[in-house]
């Protein structure tokens, strides 16, 4: 056993099981098995190349030190143009602080705002970031189960969740592990009720744009300032512009919000690389560019999504409803538990040694019985995939487990 103190902070936290399915498979495919990832939660393009082309015009410009913590300016007005221009927000440049991608805007978000014994809600099934979050801040999550609904949250679902103690909840959508998408009348609704009732509200608007139409893309930046009071919005280049690595996102926040998220940023991160805010504010300013990128992205995910959900469903004891956004199938595998199987677990654990196929077990997302199967892979991976799966004996009758 370790005999290393660590904080009862961090103690408390849980390693990410989203990142341990992904080392698994990294580990089998290191061993010449030829794995099939869907555990992957990161877009399979290249970052556009304009875009990079703006990070090395950065470096030879000499952005090579320190910005401001909340940013570059540019950053900061480029991010509100962008915003005023494509969905009417009305925010001043001073409310965006650039962040190390989404995860850090969250945390910032989070921290700032959370005292311990607050109650944090979170609606669930979650990402499992979240509620390590509450965790952090010594929160207590409240967890809000939106099965009933098919997994949109309600504001009569909010509302019956708020108490004299809830501070914040944390709202993702497009979601992420389930792939619905919240529509933006309901959004509303949820935001006002909070409101009402005095309670923050943090989006994490992660998969902003990948919402498939009929869905419509929805950020609270667009809301009155009355309700924008309450409101953070947590955004992120990685998925929307496929920039994982360059770790960059942004918090929306009202100025005292902001104060504080920079006030914490100046002593951990600072801020994101000075030259990646640079391309960033630059994509921004060339938004025609940038959305045409994003929608030669989304055009072949839809591709993907109408093929992979019909094609599951076919699985006998699968059942997968429609995803609205992101690049997520969220799976219902209950109909395989009992005698057969004991856990969501056990059925990605016999899909990955029998098929070679690595899916994320639901129990993490707090959604046991489940499975999350990612898109954000090629055409070819995803036939291979459901074919090696459609030739096994998943029903419990034949199951030998
Ligand atoms: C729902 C959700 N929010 C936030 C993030 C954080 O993304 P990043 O920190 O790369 O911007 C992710 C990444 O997987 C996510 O799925």
């Amino acid at each position: 056993m370790s005999t290393f103190p660590v904080s009862d902070n961090v103690a408390r936290m849980h390693t990410s099981s989203t990142l341990k399915a992904a080392q698994t498979a990294a580990k089998l495919r290191a061993d010449g098995v030829e794995v099939i990832d869907l555990t992957v939660g990161e877009p399979d393009f290249e970052t556009p190349e304009f875009i990079k082309e703006y990070a090395r015009e950065g470096l030879q410009m000499g952005l090579t030190k320190y910005t401001p913590s909340s940013g570059l300016k540019m950053f900061q007005e480029s991010i509100a143009s962008f915003y005023a221009e494509r969905f009417g927000a009305a925010f001043p440049p001073g409310e965006v602080v650039a962040s190390c991608g989404g995860k850090q805007a969250l945390f910032n978000a989070a921290c700032t705002i959370l005292n311990p014994g607050d109650e944090l809600l979170i609606p669930k099934p979650y990402w499992v970031t979240f509620p390590e979050i509450g965790t952090f801040c010594d929160a207590k999550d409240v967890f809000i189960d939106t099965e009933e609904t098919d997994f949109i949250l309600t504001a009569d679902q909010v509302r019956d969740a708020i108490t004299d103690k809830t501070k914040l909840i944390i709202i993702n959508s497009p979601n992420n592990p389930t792939g619905r998408v919240i529509p933006s009348a309901e959004m509303r609704k949820i935001i006002e009720t909070c409101a009402e009732k005095r309670v923050y509200v943090l989006t994490d608007e992660c998969y902003l744009f990948f919402a498939y139409p009929p869905a419509e893309v929805f950020t609270s930046a667009v809301l009155p300032a009355e309700l924008r009071d309450f409101v953070c919005v947590a955004g992120s280049f990685s998925k929307t512009y496929a920039m994982t690595g360059w770790r960059i996102g942004y918090t929306i926040a009202n100025p005292d919000w902001t104060r504080e998220i920079i006030k914490l940023q100046s002593h951990s991160a600072t801020h994101p690389t000075s030259f990646v805010q640079y391309a960033c504010a630059k994509a921004m300013q060339n938004a025609d560019e940038s959305i045409k990128a994003v929608n030669s992205m989304l055009v072949e995910y839809e591709r993907r999504r109408n093929w992979l959900i019909p094609a599951l469903n076919e699985v006998a004891g699968f059942k997968c409803s429609m995803p609205e956004g992101a690049f997520y199938a969220f799976l219902d595998v209950r109909e395989l538990l009992g005698d057969g199987f004991a856990s969501s677990a056990e059925v990605a654990d016999y899909l990955l040694r029998e098929a070679f196929v690595v899916v994320t077990d639901g129990a993490g997302f707090g959604a046991d019985g489940f499975l999350r199967v990612s898109y954000a892979t090629s055409m070819e991976n995803l036939h291979n995939a459901v074919e090696r799966i459609a030739g096994l004996s998943l029903s419990k009758t034949t199951q030998a487990f």
